[in-house]
């Protein structure tokens, strides 16, 4: 079979569940990723059996990234898996912000709280070089997918701990850079997302009690009173629905606090400091 015609199967079996723009986003990043291949129409491809079998799993609504095993985030791949967010364009905003806002050079000590596949710390311990960064997890088995990201990208370079962000937490350092994109979707948005993440991404990373949806940042808030030091920055990733809210509870306890918003013009984003 040719990719021509792989393509045309893709969009026959799968024009009842995406829309064509995401077949065709699909599609690509199969080719590219599963198959290591660029588009070239008259390529000929072996191993039907198997990408029938892939097909099948897109039909079920599995993320592209759980049948590839990785993710494009920022500048690398990153291995992902059922217990990990996949990580979202969203969240490359917010390295950014920070890349931004520091300069690549200082020695800065960094946490990432919630850190899922790694990608955050990841990210900036490849851009601030002299940065100690560490990341925090609830999740073993997120923990131990970040860690195989961070020895295939930045040689280990990262300081993992496993702990319950909702219980006190004492760590011996102190940080002057606090990252989170906490779990933030209240269950009422449930009916607004996709099935591929419903069904498939950890509820564990998403999900909040509707009566307290900004548990995770009162969490992220006590951290810091402990945690970050003088003069350090906290950066956020946060709902969308819920800026003001968001601010006003830093508002209590830092001088400054900002919500900005994303490329879609959506606030995603908090720096507190
Ligand atoms: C929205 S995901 C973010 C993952 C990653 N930082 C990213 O941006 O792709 C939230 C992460 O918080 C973790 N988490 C959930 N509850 C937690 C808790 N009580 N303590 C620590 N981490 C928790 C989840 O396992 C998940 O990895």
């Amino acid at each position: 079979m040719t990719l021509a015609e792989l393509k045309q199967i893709f969009i026959s079996k799968l024009e009842k569940c995406y829309d064509k723009n995401e077949i065709e986003q699909l599609f690509l990043i199969y080719i590219e990723d599963k198959l290591n291949l660029t588009f070239n129409p008259s390529f000929v491809i072996e191993n039907e059996e198997n990408i029938e079998k892939d097909i099948l799993l897109l039909q079920e609504y599995k993320p592209i990234q759980h049948i590839t095993g990785k993710a494009f985030f920022y500048d690398d791949f990153f291995k992902v898996s059922q217990h990990t967010l996949i990580p979202r364009p969203e969240t490359e905003e917010l390295i950014e912000l920070i890349r931004n806002n520091h300069s690549e050079n200082d020695t800065l000590s960094i946490i990432d709280l919630g850190t899922g596949s790694g990608c955050i710390p990841i990210s900036l311990k490849k851009i601030f070089r002299n940065a100690n960064v560490a990341a925090l997890d609830i999740s073993n088995e997120a923990l131990q997918i970040a860690k195989e990201n961070a020895k295939n990208i930045v040689n280990n370079e990262i300081t993992f701990y496993e702990n319950d962000l909702l219980k006190d937490i004492n760590l011996a350092e102190k940080f002057d850079i606090i990252i989170s994109n906490p779990p933030y979707i209240r269950n009422l948005e449930k009916q607004e997302m996709h099935k591929n993440v419903l069904e498939h991404e950890p509820h564990l990373a998403l999900f909040v009690d509707d009566n307290d949806p900004l548990v995770f940042y009162k969490r992220v808030i006590e951290f810091a009173k402990n945690h970050l030091n003088k003069n350090g920055f906290v950066y956020c990733e946060i709902n969308q629905y819920l800026p003001e809210e968001t601010k006003e509870l830093f508002d209590e306890h830092f001088r400054n606090v900002e919500v900005i918003k994303d490329i879609s013009g959506n606030y995603r984003m908090l720096i507190a400091n």
